[in-house]
């Protein structure tokens, strides 16, 4: 029966890609769509807007990867990956990395996606290790770390979760590539089909 019939439709997938300097902006304001508890256990204390924009502003981006999660065109998650020197100098011995989500979107595994993709950020510019940080309610964060074989110890009220990496391969770097280009590609085709929707006539 026609009527009966309901298309099954599922959640659009997310797509990933660098952010670049000039898009600053998109991530304060991805950081600033956290709530109060969420940038408790992002940043591990109470952060308040003027912290976040202090925060996003003081980016060094020869230091610090941020990699980006889109569906359809927005900003819902991100993964900072950060390095003691510019790793295109020196190679980095470790790593650090930091995710979050848009609530929004939770429970869809963009977060896990997030943190996998960042430690492959980490892979190819030659870290051995990559840390991350949990507060001890932060259930999420620490299931991320486990499935992806962190070892958790809790240190000074904090989970330290340190995850050991193999050397990059040619697949692990094309990998990396491949799915910017995606990315930037999904990114250019939201931008050129949003501007040429036609315009809404109001008699
Ligand atoms: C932590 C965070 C990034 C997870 O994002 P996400 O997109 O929901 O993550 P995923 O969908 O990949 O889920 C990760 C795991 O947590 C589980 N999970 C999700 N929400 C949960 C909840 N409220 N309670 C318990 N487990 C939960 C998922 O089931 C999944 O476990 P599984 O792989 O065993 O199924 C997100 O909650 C967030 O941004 N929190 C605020 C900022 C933060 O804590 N950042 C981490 C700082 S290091």
């Amino acid at each position: 029966m026609l009527d009966a019939y309901v298309p099954r439709t599922s959640p659009p997938a997310p797509y990933f890609r660098k952010l670049r300097p000039f898009e600053r902006g998109a991530y304060l304001g991805h950081l600033r769509g956290l709530s109060v508890d969420d940038r408790r256990l992002r940043f591990h204390a109470i952060t308040s807007d003027e912290q976040l924009e202090h925060h996003a502003a003081g980016i060094d981006f020869a230091c610090t990867i941020i990699l980006g999660a889109f569906v359809e065109g927005v900003l819902v998650g991100v993964g900072e990956v950060s390095f003691m020197h510019p790793p295109r100098e020196t190679r980095p011995e470790e790593a650090e990395i930091a995710v979050s989500v848009a609530s929004a979107v939770r429970g869809r595994g963009i977060g896990g996606a997030l943190t996998g993709r960042a430690l492959r950020i980490a892979r190819n510019r030659g870290a051995r290790a990559v840390w991350m940080f949990c507060l001890p309610d932060n259930t999420p964060m620490q299931k991320i770390a486990r499935s992806l074989d962190g070892q958790l110890t809790l240190h000074q009220g904090t989970f330290d979760a340190r995850m050991e990496l193999t050397r990059a391969t040619t697949l692990t770097r094309i990998g990396e590539t491949f799915e910017d280009g995606v990315g930037v590609a999904r990114s250019v085709s939201v931008l050129v089909f949003t501007s040429c929707q036609p315009p809404v006539l109001t008699p």
